[in-house]
């Protein structure tokens, strides 16, 4: 025995050595970079300190504070979300955390983010870390090199114009549905306490039809009886030889997704928890829905048949594989080889389902809690609907002659600054390559990124950073900037409000474009926004995402206001009877706890609320009790 344990004591020594030698020739290598750098004990990356770390972090604040304040919190989950700019703030726009065992860079500038974006051979992305987007095959999100671009090459054909404009059609379509919903389950104007689930839904009815060329259908509406795929994949019943609708298994699958992974498969069989087992289902049942959609689409595609000229990715993946290309009239031979196994169309789907659905739900979602409470953002927005389309009727809306309008107004505007304060991706995680050191231009200087270096940018931290964005100072906060604030009319600032807030500013900042009529549009510099990340791997589906929120809103904010609920605090009757400054406490609170909620949101594949979600009411215009005059100076 005491020979085992001077063994193993020997063999802890000699770990430690390693581990100390090692971490004096990496801060070594750090110093030399240019780049302000911090000694960390431990990776951010590290996976058993990802799972235990709140264990530790109590611990570890009972040491002096000038000990951990400049590491941990870069090493907690999270950290772009819940420190944004701060961090940043104190310890520089790019800086490198030194562990024993490497490097780690963070950025929320500009610059340097543009840069490593742009330079993608010498930057690529950290695939290592998307295995929960690869579990289900190979795709175009997660690979790198030769074989992205050929991923890139099966799925760029997808995202055509022509297909953005049948996205936006199934939005309106879908959004009314979504409205007519609410009206039928909850009556006009009632509270609704789900709606993080039901854009949930509406973004997966979309994407129904853009990945797969499904059309799914709301509760209230009937299938269509004459496609038979859409009848069985929008049924709220889990369709013969299933135990889970499509539905229900996609949603179940994407909450558990992590666990999935994490866990192999033969424990997960082994835990005796109906949570669990019912994961292990979904997944199953997932498998088994795919698998046959594919296999119809693949007889569909070798038997020469073409689905109804919609749109379809999915169908697309098919053709890449059977190397025909149906586009053109008649089908011929496609590029072969661009698609080469079922598992790379399976892992194609899994992503598509993955980036358009959770985002595009939260981005909605996301508007709506906070518009209920920018009450003259409102009103200018119903302002600019109503100009822009005078008695048109939403469902008669085409993109051709209403997207690009519809983005340059307070609708474009609401969007982008949904996507600025709660970006869905909060960090994109990137890495330098092994071979050599990169130069980058660092606050000004000429730097040199180690070889290996792993980097994140912070899409959160560069959102908020003062020195890329114009400001003023905060009207909710005691602060010297409103970054931190919901404020969409930051977008659209005209010419001179512009010019002002600009004027100090260091060069090079963010410029103005002109806009037909009126006021300037906002354009932040490259790299100061990336809720799309930006360069090649930029996200594909950015303007068929675009066109799906700005038609979804479009729709709901036509007839309709949001206001927060406040049941919680007061009846009807009671509200009713409150004059104007009990109504703007009362309506205080409301706003005070989804400000709570907000800051509650945490990230597992995207940023998304916990608990019980923001009740919020949909009210017809001119039925408001709140939004209608909240802002406005009273009258005597
Ligand atoms: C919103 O951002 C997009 C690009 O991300 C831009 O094209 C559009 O003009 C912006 N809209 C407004 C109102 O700033």
């Amino acid at each position: 025995m005491p020979s085992i344990l001077l063994g193993l004591a020997g063999l802890v020594a000699v770990w430690l050595l390693y581990a100390l030698t090692s971490w004096r020739r990496h801060w070594q290598r750090a110093k030399a970079s240019g780049i302000q750098c911090y000694l960390s004990p431990c990776s951010p990356q590290w996976i058993p300190w990802k799972i235990t770390h709140r264990i530790w972090i109590p611990l570890i604040k009972l040491l002096p504070q000038s000990s951990w304040e400049a590491w941990l919190p870069p090493l907690t989950a999270d950290f772009s979300w819940k420190w944004r700019y701060d961090h940043f703030d104190k310890y520089g726009d790019t800086f490198v955390l030194v562990h024993p065992f490497g490097l780690h860079m963070f950025t929320a500038e500009a610059s340097a983010i543009s840069a490593i974006t742009t330079r993608r051979d010498h930057f690529p992305k950290h695939t290592a870390l998307y295995g929960i987007l690869s579990q289900f095959g190979d795709n175009v999100v997660t690979s790198e090199g030769l074989l992205w671009r050929r991923h890139r090459r099966a799925t760029a054909a997808s995202f055509s114009e022509r297909n953005i404009a049948l996205a936006f059609a199934e939005s309106i379509r879908q959004s009314l549905g979504l409205i007519r919903f609410w009206e039928i389950t909850n009556g006009p104007g009632a509270t609704l306490r789900t709606v993080e689930r039901d854009t949930m839904r509406l973004a997966l009815n979309i994407i129904g039809y853009v990945g797969f060329g499904l059309r799914l259908p709301w509760p209230q509406e009937t299938m269509p009886e004459d496609n038979a795929m859409s009848a069985k994949y929008g049924s709220v019943e889990p369709p013969e030889g299933y135990k889970m609708s499509f539905v229900t298994a996609i949603e179940t699958l994407l909450e558990n997704a992590l666990t999935l992974l994490l866990v192999p498969s033969w424990l997960l069989r082994l835990i005796p928890y109906e949570g669990v087992r019912e994961a292990v289902r979904s997944r199953q049942q997932y498998e088994q829905f795919i698998n046959e959609l594919m296999e119809a689409k693949i007889v569909d595609t070798s038997k020469g048949e073409r689905t109804d000229g919609g749109m379809d990715i999915m169908g697309q993946l098919v053709r890449s594989f059977c190397h025909v290309d149906s586009t053109s009239s008649p089908p011929r031979e496609a590029e072969p080889g661009t698609v080469r196994t079922r598992e790379e169309i399976r892992g194609n789907a899994f992503v598509m389902i993955v980036a358009g659905h959770e985002t595009t739900a939260n981005a909605i979602h996301f508007t709506l809690i906070h518009m209920a409470s920018c009450a003259a953002s409102q009103r200018r927005l119903h302002r600019e609907l109503d100009e822009l389309l005078r008695d048109k009727k939403v469902e008669d809306l085409d993109y051709e002659g209403y997207f690009q309008p519809l983005m340059g107004s307070m609708v474009g505007a609401c969007m982008n600054e949904t996507l600025r304060v709660l970006p869905p991706v909060i960090e994109i995680p990137k890495v330098a390559t092994p071979d050599r050191d990169q130069p980058l231009v660092v606050d000004g200087e000429v730097c040199s990124v180690p070889a290996g270096t792993a980097i994140t940018l912070s899409a959160a931290g560069v959102h908020m950073n003062p020195k890329h964005w114009p400001t003023e100072p905060s009207r909710l906060r005691p602060s010297q900037h409103d970054l931190l604030d919901y404020v969409p009319e930051r977008w659209l600032r005209t010419s001179d409000e512009k010019l002002d807030a600009l004027a100090g500013q260091p060069e090079g900042h963010g410029s103005c474009k002109g806009r037909e009529a009126g006021p300037w549009l906002f354009q932040p510099e490259r790299g100061a926004y990336i809720p799309f990340s930006v360069g090649a791997r930029a996200c594909l589906g950015r303007r068929i995402a675009q066109a799906e929120v700005v038609a979804a809103l479009t729709v709901l904010f036509r007839e309709y206001s949001v206001e927060l609920a406040v049941d919680e605090w007061a009846t009807d009757e009671e509200v009713e009877r409150m004059d104007r400054q009990q109504r703007r406490d009362l309506y205080q609170r409301a706003v005070d706890k989804r400000d709570a909620t907000i800051r509650k949101a945490s990230s597992l594949l995207t940023l998304k609320l916990r608990g019980d979600g923001v009740a919020l009411r949909f009210v017809k215009r001119g039925e408001e009790r709140f939004v209608d005059w909240l802002g406005l100076p009273d009258s005597p």
